[in-house]
C-alpha cells in the first residue's frame, strides 16, 4: 500500500493533476497495487488567504509518505519568489531531494523543432544537482542603492554534496545501460573553484566506473550539442544552475513543457514528482492545457517506488497517445481536451498491460 502526497497547486496544475491521478488509477487497476492518496492545499490560494506557503510541520508530515506528487505552483497575485522559495525550494532542500531528475526524451509522432532529428537521436537524461550551488540563497548586497553597489550570489559546492550527485549519475548511467556515457557538464575555463571540485570528483569516481565512457563540455558547448548532435548524450550530470537550464532547452527539444517531467529524487528518502513546465494561468479553467508531463510524472513516481512494470505500462500508453492521436502538444491545439487526453492514455493502459 503506498501512500501518495499531492499538491495541485495553482493554475493548470489542478487540471494536470487530476489527470495524472485518474491514469494512476487505471494503472494501479491494471498492475494491482493499493495506494493511497492525501491531498494537501499549499499553493497561492491558500498563501493569499493565510499568509502562509508550507510550515515546518508539513515537511515532517511529508517524510511519512511513499511519494510526493505536485502540480505547478505560481500566480500572478504572489510576487515571484514567494512560492517558488516557500515550497518548490524548501521541499527539494527540506527533503533533501539532492538529485533532479530529467529525461529528455522524444516521443515517436512529437514534433520537435530540430531539423532532421527523431526519436533514436533525442534521448538522454539530464542529472541535475539539486540541493546546493547558486540555488542556496547566499550572497549579499554591498552599498545597496549607490552607484559603487555590489551584489554577491554564492555558488556553494560541497564535496558530500558533489560527490553523491555524480555516484548518482554513474549508477544510473550503469542502471540504464544505453550508451553507457556520462557527460560531465560545467564551465572548467571560467568558475575555476567550483568546476575544479566538480572535475576532480568526477574523475575520481570515474575510475570505480570502467564500465561507463566519460565526458566532459562546457555549458555553452553543451547547449549547442543538444541542438546539433543530441545523440551524443546519454546522461549528463551537472550543478543546480546549469541544469535548470539546459532543461528547458532540454524540453524544447522533446516537444515542449507538454511533455517534459521532473523527479526530484532523495535516494534514502521521499522523492516528488512533477511536469516541470509552470502554472500556465493564461490556460486555466480552460481544459486545454496538456496533462502528458504531468502523466509522465506518475510513470517516473512509479519508477521510483519500484513499480517498474506500472511504469513502463504508463510510457508506452503516452507513446501510444502521441504517436496516434495528437495533433500537437500545445495547450489548445491538442485536437482533444485536458480529460480527453487522460482517458486515451487510461484507455491504451486498459489495452496494454
Ligand atoms: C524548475 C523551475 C524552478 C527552478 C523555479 C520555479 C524555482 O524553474 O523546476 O526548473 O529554478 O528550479
Ligand atoms: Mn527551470
Amino acid at each position: 500500500m503506498y501512500k501518495i502526497a499531492v499538491i495541485p497547486g495553482d493554475g493548470t496544475g489542478t487540471e494536470v493533476v487530476r489527470e495524472g491521478l485518474k491514469v494512476l488509477e487505471a494503472v494501479s487497476k491494471s498492475a494491482g497495487f493499493k495506494y493511497s492518496i492525501k491531498e494537501f492545499d499549499y499553493g497561492a490560494e491558500r498563501y493569499l488567504k493565510t499568509r502562509e506557503v508550507l510550515p515546518d510541520s508539513a515537511l515532517e508530515e511529508f517524510k511519512k509518505f511513499d511519494a510526493i506528487y505536485l502540480g505547478a505552483v505560481g500566480d500572478p497575485r504572489v510576487k515571484p519568489g514567494i512560492l517558488e522559495n516557500g515550497l518548490l525550494l524548501k521541499m527539494r532542500f527540506g527533503l533533501h531531494q539532492y538529485i533532479n531528475l530529467r529525461p529528455v526524451k522524444l516521443y515517436p509522432g512529437v514534433e520537435t523543432p530540430l531539423k532532421d532529428k527523431g526519436p533514436e537521436d533525442i534521448d538522454f537524461v539530464v542529472v541535475r544537482e539539486n540541493n546546493e550551488g547558486l540555488y542556496v540563497g547566499e550572497g549579499e548586497f554591498i552599498k545597496k542603492g549607490t552607484k559603487d553597489e555590489t551584489a554577491l550570489q554564492v555558488s556553494r559546492n560541497t564535496r558530500h554534496g558533489v560527490e553523491r550527485c555524480i555516484r548518482y549519475a554513474f549508477e544510473f548511467t550503469r542502471k540504464r545501460n544505453k550508451k553507457k556515457k556520462l557527460t560531465l557538464c560545467g564551465k572548467t575555463n571560467v568558475l575555476t573553484y567550483a568546476w575544479d571540485l566538480w572535475e576532480r570528483t568526477f574523475n575520481e569516481v570515474a575510475r570505480e566506473y570502467t564500465d561507463i565512457t566519460t565526458d566532459y563540455a562546457h555549458v555553452d558547448a553543451t547547449c549547442m550539442w543538444m541542438v546539433k548532435n543530441p545523440e551524443w548524450f546519454d546522461v549528463i550530470v551537472t550543478d543546480n544552475m546549469f541544469g535548470d537550464i539546459i532543461t528547458d532547452l532540454g524540453a524544447m527539444i522533446q516537444g515542449g513543457m507538454g511533455i517534459a517531467a521532473g523527479g526530484n529524487v532523495n535516494p534514502e528518502g521521499v522523492s516528488m514528482f512533477e511536469p516541470i513546465g509552470g502554472s500556465a494561468p493564461k490556460y486555466s479553467g480552460k481544459n486545454i492545457i496538456n496533462p502528458l508531463a504531468a502523466i509522465a510524472a506518475i510513470g517516473m513516481m512509479l519508477e521510483e517506488i519500484g513499480e517498474k512494470e506500472a511504469a513502463k505500462s504508463v510510457e508506452n500508453a503516452i507513446i501510444e497517445v502521441t504517436s496516434k492521436k495528437l495533433k500537437s502538444l500545445s495547450a489548445g491545439k491538442m485536437g482533444y481536451t485536458t480529460s480527453e487526453v487522460g482517458d486515451m492514455v487510461c484507455q491504451k493502459i486498459k489495452m496494454l498491460l
